[in-house]
């Protein structure tokens, strides 16, 4: 694991916008290819309208053209342990398998925590339920 990818979280969750619960996330995700692309929280005044940092990095991730997460680096408030809610865990899914690393840090850049994504989503539900 590399510094490159916290240090991407870091600067993304500088730019948080979270108003309402004062809780700032940061989130970079590594691509196929190498490429870093992050994202922050976005609230909203309409509250169930706010979209978490891990969505914005995802999207970042698939406008440039990507199609796989193989690293996730999340930052919250502080330093505890602050890992993907349920939704995003479901998200990252989408476009990784079980062994991609989440790494969890805290705001100081302390790695806190490390998981699989499997860990934090076994058995799921994924797009090769369809095929
Ligand atoms: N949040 C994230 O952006 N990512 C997470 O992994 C956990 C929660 C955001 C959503 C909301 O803006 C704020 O943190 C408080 O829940």
């Amino acid at each position: 694991m590399s510094r490159d990818l916290i240090e991407a979280a870091l600067a993304a969750r500088k730019h948080a916008h979270a108003p309402y619960s004062k809780f700032y996330v940061g989130s970079a995700m590594r691509d196929e290819t190498g490429r870093i692309h992050a994202g922050c929280n976005v609230e909203n005044a309409a509250y169930p309208q706010g979209w978490c940092a891990e969505c914005s990095a995802i999207a970042a991730l698939v406008v440039s053209g990507a199609k796989r997460i193989t690293e996730v680096a999340v930052v919250g408030n502080g330093e505890t342990l602050c890992t993907p809610c349920g939704g995003c865990r479901q998200k990252i899914r989408e476009f990784a398998s079980d062994d991609v690393a989440v790494h969890c840090y805290g705001e100081s850049g302390k790695l806190i925590r490390s998981f699989t994504l499997g860990e934090l989503l076994p058995a799921s539900f994924g797009p090769e339920n369809l095929k």
